[in-house]
């Protein structure tokens, strides 16, 4: 694949970037994406007990993935986590090279980051928010289109309206994620005027992953409609269609109170579905692309699937 602006900036081989996955994304997983010459992300709740500790969390999986790899690594930060400011702290402490932001305000912490020398890169759910991103100097932007997994902006922006308005409103590199997942996403999302893409979905169902094996079948199982957005009013979600989504749904067609809807959710239950199983008891996050992943692979396969495709995609067109 051909080396873009982002490849430099972060020094990776191939612009591809494994999203932050809030209780999934372990020093195991990222350190398995950037030995591939990608780039692995952390994220800091995963690896850790449903009680732990985020912050001795963090330390330890920063520690972890440098003994895993002498790659290029990140961690994500979502700024609305409470301890957000403390984690963003051990981030410079521990003297990593990179942090992703997202779900919140770019001005609050880049000018800090890039003091401390640190590649930030901020996801965006709409040209507007491309724009304050970079006039805040973030390194690069990430938008995130309605097929994301997880929590989407509230405007719901489809990737291929995104990614063209957005790389006409700035001049940093603009990385696509949402609903890609093989070698045609990466190609198309490039040819809208990406330089990267960040995939989510694609690397839950992975040997490397902590998932629990029913979220990876059920991703395997799950076909086009096999997704749905939740909490419309609250903090849109896309969420594998589950007994437990469909429920959430017949509450917000009620109008329950935002407190019921949050309530129903829950803190603590979607690591019971992610990683224990009970997909009827909490959410379950899966972009809308999830069809097309039809096995559980190593990490390795999916890079390289990805690398051999893209050249056979860009020949036909
Ligand atoms: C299980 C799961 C958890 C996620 N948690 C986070 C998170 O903590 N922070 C974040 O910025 N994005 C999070 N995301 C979004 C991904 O980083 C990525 O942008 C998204 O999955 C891209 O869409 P895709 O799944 O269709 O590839 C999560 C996605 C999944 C699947």
């Amino acid at each position: 694949m051909k080396k873009t602006r982002l490849c430099n900036l972060l020094g990776i081989q191939y612009p591809i970037i494994q999203g932050g996955m809030l209780w999934l994304a372990d020093a195991r997983l990222a350190a398995a994406v950037s030995s591939t010459g990608a780039l692995g992300i952390l994220s800091p709740y995963a690896g850790m007990d449903k009680s732990g500790d985020p912050l001795k969390n963090l330390k330890l999986q920063i520690d972890r993935i440098k003994d895993l790899t002498d790659k290029p690594f990140g961690v994500n930060i979502p700024l609305d986590l409470r301890q957000s400011g403390i984690l963003i702290d051990i981030i410079i402490k521990k003297n990593v090279g990179i942090i992703i932001t997202a779900a919140g305000n770019p001005a609050n912490y880049t000018p800090l980051l890039k003091l401390e020398g640190i590649k930030v890169l901020h996801v965006a759910s709409s040209v507007r928010q491309t724009v304050k991103a970079e006039s805040c100097k973030v390194d690069a932007v990430i938008v995130e289109g309605v097929e994301a997994a997880g929590h989407i902006g509230f405007d719901e922006l489809p990737l291929f309206s995104l990614i063209p308005q957005a790389a006409d409103a700035v001049s940093i590199p603009v990385v696509a994620a949402g609903g890609i997942v093989d070698e045609r996403g990466v190609a198309a999302a490039m040819a809208l005027g990406a330089e990267g893409v960040q995939m989510g979905t694609r690397f839950v169902a992975v040997d490397e992953c902590i998932a629990s094996q029913n979220y990876k079948d059920a991703i395997v199982k799950a076909e086009d409609t096999g997704t749905v957005v939740t909490s419309r009013k609250l903090l849109p979600t896309r969420n594998l269609k589950t007994a437990f989504a469909k429920k959430l749904l017949e509450l917000e067609n009620k109008n329950a109170s935002a407190d019921k809807i949050r309530e129903f959710i829950g803190y603590r239950r979607s690591p019971d579905a992610q990683l224990d199983g009970k997909l009827d008891q909490g959410e379950v996050f899966s972009g809308s692309s999830v069809g097309l992943i039809k096995e559980v692979v190593p990490v390795s396969g999916v890079i390289e699937k990805i690398v051999k495709g893209y050249k056979d995609v860009i020949g036909k067109l």
